[in-house]
């Protein structure tokens, strides 16, 4: 096949200047930005938590999740409990001491995905806990996934309540209006929220 010159250079240009999703050392690059995150209830359901994976490899993501002796999360792995905090599983090497996983803390205030802090072992959500710290508790074979059972201290939130707040992501279209009791609960969480600030 006869290449035409000008494609040639196009094409060298574009290797030098980026556009592929492989380093120099051929491990995976995982970008990341507004637009990598969803609508909660449209990732996949794993027991009380969702999963994604940015790299489409979704297969993997949930055999990890839901094998019974755990495991390594794969890169591109999108963790995700309630709307405004997610964990996503950079490439191998990125940072050590977090097990590769970055750490976001989202607006839940807008329809839009709006990530307002991100990074790895300094992440801290509006209650002062650093997410490492709590995450890091993990016996190890859990991935620093904490769930309620993998040895993390606990948050004081019920099942019922990660429940309602999936629910309220307003990334979600179509999701139904929340029943009297629902909405009671709601404005309770918020009250003791903002108690707390
Ligand atoms: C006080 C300890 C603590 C802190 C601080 C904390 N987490 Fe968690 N996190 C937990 C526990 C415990 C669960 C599991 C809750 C459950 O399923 O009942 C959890 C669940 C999650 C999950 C779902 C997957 C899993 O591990 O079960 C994500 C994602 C997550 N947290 C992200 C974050 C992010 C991001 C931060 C910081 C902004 C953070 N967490 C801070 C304890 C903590």
């Amino acid at each position: 096949m006869k290449i035409h010159p000008s494609a040639a250079i196009l094409s060298l240009l574009c290797l030098s200047f980026g556009g592929f999703s492989q380093a120099e050392n051929n491990e995976p690059v995982v970008e990341i930005n507004n637009e990598s995150f969803q609508c909660v209830q449209d990732m996949t359901p794993v027991r009380g938590f969702f999963v994604d994976n940015l790299l489409g490899n979704l297969e993997e993501t949930l055999s990890v999740a839901n094998s019974a002796d755990g495991g390594s999360y794969p890169a591109g792995s999108v963790v995700q409990l309630v709307p405004s905090e997610i964990m996503v599983k950079r490439a191998p090497g990125v940072s050590p001491d977090t097990n590769d996983w970055e750490f976001f803390i989202m607006d839940t205030t807008t329809t839009a995905s709006k990530i307002l802090t991100r990074g790895f072992a300094d992440v801290v959500n509006r209650f002062g806990g650093n997410c490492l710290s709590c995450h890091a508790k993990a016996e190890p074979k859990w991935d620093m996934v904490c769930e309620s059972t993998h040895g993390c201290d606990p948050i004081p939130l019920t099942r019922d309540i990660l429940t309602l707040l999936q629910k309220t992501d307003l990334r979600c279209e179509d999701m139904p209006p929340l029943s009297a009791e629902e909405q009671e609960k709601l404005a309770a969480l918020q009250q003791m929220m903002q108690a707390q600030n």
